[in-house]
């Protein structure tokens, strides 16, 4: 009994991480969108990469999900920002990736205590990426904020976008 009821706190515990996934590569998708709009091509690239990193996590853990006899959310768990500045933007990503992180930290703790051990590793696996995201997106921004257009001019570009000429 004690044993189906951590199966489930841990269902549950993935399925809030999968969530915050959602709302992870729908706003990397969106900015990934506005950025390559206003042609800062090489930024729109990092943040698409970021977005395919959460998709990975995303599934991942639908997977164990699954294998555990749960059902993985479809819904994102929180609304996407859009028309930010690029600062803001990034501000905004590095609090998100920093949410990410406190709550699998948390998950990871939880999954122990409840004896799944291979899903707390789950967690913990994806923390180190996302702390890697807060590093990327806060590096980003400080470099902006250090050098301002000099710096933006080097993120212009840089993006394979073909077809996306005929403006
Ligand atoms: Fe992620
Ligand atoms: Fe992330």
């Amino acid at each position: 009994m004690a044993q189906a009821q951590g199966k489930q706190t841990v269902i549950e515990w993935l399925n809030r991480g999968r969530a915050r996934e959602l709302t992870a590569i729908l706003t990397y998708m969106a900015q990934h969108y506005e950025l390559e709009d206003t042609d800062v091509g090489k930024l729109a690239d990092a943040v698409k990469e970021v977005a395919i990193q959460e998709m990975k996590h995303a599934e991942d853990f639908a997977e164990r999900i699954l294998y555990l006899g749960g059902e993985p959310t479809s819904q994102p768990d929180a609304g996407i920002k859009k028309g930010m500045s690029i600062p803001e933007m990034l501000e905004a990503d590095v609090a998100l990736e920093r949410q990410a992180v406190a709550m699998y930290n948390q998950a990871a703790q939880a999954c122990e205590d409840a004896g799944d051990h291979t899903t707390a590793e789950l967690f913990i696996r994806i923390l180190a990426e996302e702390e890697g995201h807060v590093d990327l997106f806060g590096n980003i921004g400080d470099h902006l904020a250090r050098h301002g257009e000099a710096y933006l001019a080097t993120l212009i570009g840089g993006s394979a976008d073909e077809g996306a000429s005929a403006e």
